[in-house]
Order: C-alpha cells, then sequence, then structure tokens
C-alpha cells in the first residue's frame, strides 16, 4: 500500500487506488449512521482529506469515535471520488490506526485563537491553517529568490553573521562576546575587547552588502539571502529584531539599473505566488484581507510609479493631512508619510529615490547637487517600505571625505576602500525585507506573524 501526502490523495486522477495518509485529525463527526467523518491535514497543502470510517472497522467503537482534534492518525483504504461539496476525493478507510493521542488541554482546539495568543503557542501555530499558509507562501518566495537570481545570472553567496562592521552605521548592532560579563579585562578604565574571542569588537551583521560588494566587483553579480540582527528597541507591527534579507549586488549597475532589478524581482516574486500558492492566496483574500489578490495582481500588471524623495517631500507637505511626525525636507520619512504615498496618493508601489545624504549612510553615492545621494526606497501599501538600496559610491576620493566627514575609522574600513583602489567599478544593490514582503503579500497584520519563531524585545522564546 503507498503511503501518500494528503496533497496527492486530492488529486481526482488517483481515484480506485489504494493508499494510506498520515497526519493530524483536524475534527471528527459521527453520523448516526453508524460511521464517522474524519478530517485530516498533513501540511502538503492548505486543504484536508474527509477519511469516511464506518463501524465495520474492528477499533471503531473503541478507538475511531473517541480520536481526539491534533492527534495524529494514519489511514488507508480506497480513494473513492467524494460524493460531499468542495473535494475531489476521499478516503474509505479500511484502516484507522491511532499513532499519537492528543488530550483534551490541546490548545488548538476547534475555537479560533488570536494572534497574539498564538504566538505564545509557535511549537503548535504551524498546525493552524493560516500559519500553515504562511509557512507554504514562505517556501514558495524563498524558492521564487533563487530562480529569479539564478536565471538573471546572480550567484548566491554567503556573507558572515559575525562581523566587525557597521554597516548601516546606525548602531543598532547585538554585540558578540565570550568575555565574562561579571568581570570582563579592562585597559585604561575600559573594556579590553583585544582579550575578547576575536581579538576585536564584534556583532551580529546588520547587512550582508559590504561583503557582497566584494562579491558584485569579482564575480559581476551576487546575491544573498540570510538572517539579519538589528538591536533596535522598536515594539512596531513591522519591526523584528532578527529577520531575513535578501540582497543583491551588481557590478555595472547604476541607479536605474538598480530600480529596474527591484521591479522586476517583486513581480517575479508575486506571478510566482500567484500560479503556485492559489489555495493559501485565497484563505488570506477570504480571511485576513479583502481585495488582496486583486491588488497583488495589479502591482503584477503596472509600471511601479518613480519619484524623487524632494517630490515627495513636496506632496506630503500640500495633501492637507495633519501628520503625527511633521515632514521636512532632510527628515526621514515616518511609516505614516510612506504609508500615505503608497496607499493613497499612488495606490500601488512607489520607487523614492535620491534622498538628503545626510539621513543616509556612507556607502551611497553622492549626487552632483551636494546633497542628495542615489537611494531608492521601494514601498508598499499596507507596510511601506519593502526594499532599502542605492548606487554606492566608487570614486575613492569622495567615498574618503564622506566617511570623514561621518567620522568613520578608515582603517575599520580598509578592505572596503581598497576596492575602490583596485580597478573600482559603478555598482548597486538593494535589500528586500523577506518578513516585509510575506507581511504585505500575506495581508497579516503583524510581522511577528510572517516568521516561525519572532525575535523581538523581550522575546525570544522557542
Ligand atoms: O533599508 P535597509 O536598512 O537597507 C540595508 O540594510 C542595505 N544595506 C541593503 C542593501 O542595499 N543591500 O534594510 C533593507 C530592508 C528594508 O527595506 C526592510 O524591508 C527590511 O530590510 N528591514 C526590516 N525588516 C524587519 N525588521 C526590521 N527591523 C527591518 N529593518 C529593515
Ligand atoms: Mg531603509
Amino acid at each position: 500500500m503507498q503511503w501518500i501526502s494528503v496533497r496527492e490523495a486530492r488529486d481526482a486522477a488517483r481515484v480506485g487506488e489504494q493508499i494510506e495518509v498520515r497526519g493530524w485529525v483536524r475534527t471528527r463527526r459521527d453520523s448516526k449512521g453508524g460511521f464517522s467523518f474524519i478530517e485530516v491535514n498533513d501540511g502538503s497543502c492548505f486543504a484536508n482529506l474527509q477519511i469516511v470510517a464506518d463501524s465495520q472497522l474492528e477499533n471503531y467503537h473503541s478507538v475511531v469515535t473517541s480520536l481526539a482534534v491534533g492527534s495524529s492518525i494514519t489511514a488507508r483504504g480506497e480513494l473513492k471520488e467524494s460524493q460531499g461539496g468542495g473535494q475531489a476525493t476521499e478516503l474509505q478507510a479500511t484502516e484507522v490506526r491511532l499513532i499519537g493521542d492528543a488530550p483534551s488541554d490541546y490548545p488548538l482546539q476547534k475555537k479560533r485563537h488570536s494572534f497574539e495568543k498564538l504566538r505564545e503557542w509557535a511549537h503548535l501555530r504551524p498546525r493552524t491553517n493560516s500559519f500553515g499558509a504562511i509557512t507554504r507562501v514562505r517556501n514558495q518566495l524563498a524558492f521564487s529568490v533563487h530562480q529569479f537570481f539564478q536565471e538573471e545570472g546572480f550567484f548566491f553567496v554567503n556573507t558572515p553573521i559575525i562581523t566587525a562592521s557597521d554597516c548601516e552605521g546606525a548602531g543598532q548592532m547585538f554585540r558578540v562576546t565570550t568575555l565574562p560579563l561579571d568581570k570582563p579585562p579592562v585597559r585604561d578604565g575600559r573594556v579590553d575587547f583585544s582579550k575578547d574571542f576575536f581579538g576585536q569588537s564584534t556583532y551580529l551583521t546588520v547587512s550582508g552588502q559590504l561583503e557582497a560588494e566584494i562579491f558584485a566587483t569579482s564575480l559581476g553579480r551576487c546575491y544573498t539571502f540570510g538572517p539579519t540582527f538589528r538591536a533596535e528597541n522598536s515594539n512596531t507591527s513591522r519591526h523584528l529584531a532578527e529577520f531575513w534579507m535578501i540582497e543583491p549586488e551588481a557590478a555595472f549597475f547604476e541607479l536605474p539599473d538598480n530600480m529596474a532589478l527591484a521591479e522586476r524581482f517583486i513581480k517575479r516574486l508575486l506571478t510566482d505566488l500567484l500560479d503556485r500558492c492559489p489555495d493559501d492566496m485565497q484563505f488570506f483574500e477570504d480571511r485576513i484581507q479583502k481585495g488582496l489578490l486583486d491588488s497583488l495582481q495589479t502591482v503584477k500588471d503596472k509600471q511601479f510609479v518613480h519619484m524623487t524623495y524632494s517630490e515627495a517631500v513636496e506632496i506630503l507637505r500640500n495633501c492637507g493631512r495633519e501628520f503625527e511626525f511633521p515632514v521636512e525636507w532632510g527628515a526621514d520619512l515616518q511609516a505614516e508619510h510612506e504609508r500615505f504615498l503608497t496607499e493613497e496618493h499612488v495606490k500601488g508601489p512607489l520607487i523614492l529615490h535620491d534622498y538628503p545624504r545626510s539621513i543616509k549612510p556612507f556607502y551611497m553615492r553622492c549626487n552632483d547637487d551636494g546633497r542628495t545621494v542615489a537611494a531608492m526606497d521601494v514601498l508598499v501599501p499596507h507596510v511601506g517600505e519593502i526594499v532599502g538600496g542605492s548606487q554606492r559610491e566608487e570614486r575613492l576620493d569622495v567615498l574618503l571625505s564622506r566617511m570623514k566627514e561621518m567620522d568613520l575609522d578608515e582603517q575599520e574600513y580598509w578592505w572596503y576602500i581598497d576596492l575602490r583602489r583596485f580597478g573600482s567599478v559603478p555598482h548597486s544593490g538593494f535589500g528586500l525585507g523577506f518578513e516585509r514582503l510575506i507581511q504585505w503579500t500575506t495581508g497579516m497584520t503583524n510581522i511577528r506573524d510572517c516568521i516561525p519563531f519572532p525575535r523581538t524585545p523581550g522575546s525570544a522564546e522557542f
């Protein structure tokens, strides 16, 4: 007898086969006519398989009629065309075996739980419809990320997780140390990190970009896809302390090439998602965000709007809206500003470019106007900034004077500077926040529900 997944068993072409399925009981209903319907889910797809077990089974009264929600079972029998609606097939069981019982304190009984409550049960929430769907969507998107870049000639490189440099310069790094915190070595009144494991101060990376630039300026095109860490104390619905980022970097790409790449990339991810996860996406449409499918479809088909930061500031100042944070040229845009622009002004994705240099990191290429840099952010409805990128400063003298201006130690970035000394080329890249992408494409309200195990201030359970 062949053991197959629920996904395979739902295929009408298999009707008539003798099969076995294995999974977890979602519901059980006993009819007076002497048989039971058991809905089994094994995670292979959104839907369950209905198992029809009749009282002829030798363990019908002893086991089947007391199968609990959450228990694991195997069932064998013939796959039949289903009489009920909503499914093509059902399993007429000749054998049902209980593998692991679930007592009545199993938290995921039929009643619906809030996402906040489910976060406390991160070990069980993948068994719910929502988290099963999110997990499969996440998987599909990750696969498409690799497919897209492989097809575009980008090489996958792994950049370090422990690093000594602060790419974004925002000071939001988690320190990595093995020094005893109760009695660290001290020199001149300060902790002596030269005695630390790596002989210097080290941190968890906030971005793989600087190292990706090494590979872009040798292999031409590369991308990283890895975990990144930010110790920012922001308890918002779109910030995580540990998140995954996709960072392509390409030699001889200027800002317009970079923007075009980001747009192609996002559209490709949406196309694959809508094509390959129809049931999961329908769930998000029905239960999480009405209109989601239409809005994603529109994004796929429409050209992204481009706008300079300066134009955006003008729009925000003249829109007649009261914002919590004032809008001034030179100040960073807040979530409320980003969301107004993308949700109400443009009503779709928007690429903002040429930001004030005073609010952007040292590596961005300075524009000729002396006050802006070749930066670009992609903003989307519902989450705001999803991509941040730029053309990088490839001119040695400009980079050095910018580093001086920002009080950065040249010695710490000696290898980054070397890339400008030996065969420097224009190059560009960006970072796409993977969980923000998932949040946008599923309509989920909180980014903590878009990663299996969220790390946020005060929370690192599981
Ligand atoms: O804009 P960011 O900070 O850009 C960089 O790190 C660049 N070095 C990327 C590059 O050019 N290679 O971050 C990029 C993206 C943001 O647009 C956002 O989607 C996501 O990473 N992001 C976060 N996602 C979840 N939680 C956080 N705390 C995030 N911070 C940034
Ligand atoms: Mg950013």
